[in-house]
């Protein structure tokens, strides 16, 4: 739903028949107003608020930081800027792996106080209860397979996942069972393109590929990753379709210099 209560353009029906039609589906993050809006105005279709915020906003190492609140005062900032992409939102670490009454608190929290449109959260059987309560109070749930950077302490690295026989098994189960409970996307992230591209051909719910290859029903990068101001980050999977890094340090040092030799402000620029 919008700010005015209006439901979005972009709804979960709307990204199903896309897959239907075979049209791609681009995702991409965004944490607060003026971002979503820019992005809002250039056609995506759908905007994450995720809990990537934890490294790209505030700075740390992963995403297990970052709480509820802090979650749902940067899905307020998106659902102000977006009039008509779907607005999806994660639920932290730590807010629904407990049992399913905690899962389905955090989640009816985030959709009351930030009018988003759904929630995704990671995992697979392991936390279906917890879906299948959220998707039985009327929410619409985006699971997320493969890489899941909230069970970083688990794996260890941050390296292509499922590339074993077994890993790969599960994963295509636990899709299969995210379908059956009533998911209307999965996020994939970072696992063999062949991989992602059976899981794609297997499932009719649209899949949302990070790092996971062309042969799946859409795409996500991390907005801050993507133009290029988080420099120090520049995995395989990563295009740069800009580099506001070094624009911003550019003009950051011009307007210093302009200070400095006081050559700003001008006459045309005070009253
Ligand atoms: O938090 C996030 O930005 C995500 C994407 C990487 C899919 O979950």
């Amino acid at each position: 739903m919008s700010t005015e209560g209006t439901v979005r353009a972009v709804t979960t029906l709307r990204l199903q028949e896309m897959k239907r039609r075979g049209e791609k589906i681009a995702m991409l993050t965004a944490y607060d107003y003026s971002m979503a809006k820019i992005l809002d105005g250039a056609g995506i279709d759908v905007i994450l608020v995720g809990d990537s915020a934890a490294n790209v906003m505030a700075g740390y190492e992963t995403t297990l930081p970052i709480t509820l609140d802090q979650m749902i005062y940067h899905a307020q900032s998106v659902t102000r800027g977006a009039k008509r992409a779907l607005v999806v939102v994660d639920l932290p670490f730590g807010t629904y792996q407990g049992n399913s009454k905690q899962a389905l608190d955090s989640a009816i929290r985030i959709m009351k106080e930030s009018q988003a449109d759904a929630i995704k959260l990671e995992g697979g059987e392991e936390i279906l209860e917890s879906v299948q309560r959220i998707l039985c109070a009327g929410i619409p749930v985006m699971g997320h397979l493969g890489l899941t950077p909230q069970s970083i302490h688990k794996f260890g690295t941050y390296t292509v996942r499922a590339k074993e026989e077994a890993e790969a098994a599960k994963l295509i189960h636990d899709a299969h069972l995210l379908e059956e409970a009533g998911c209307f996307a999965l996020v994939i992230e970072k696992v063999p393109a062949a991989l992602a591209a059976r899981v794609a051909s297997e499932v009719n719910i649209p899949i949302i590929g990070i790092g996971a290859g062309s042969g799946v029903d859409g795409q996500v990068l991390v907005s801050y990753d993507m133009l290029g101001i988080t420099g120090d980050f520049s995995p395989r999977f990563l295009r740069r379709y800009a580099e506001l890094g070094n624009e911003m340090r550019n003009a950051f040092s011009h307007y210093i210099e302009d200070v400095k030799s006081q050559h700003f402000p001008n006459e045309k620029e005070e009253y």
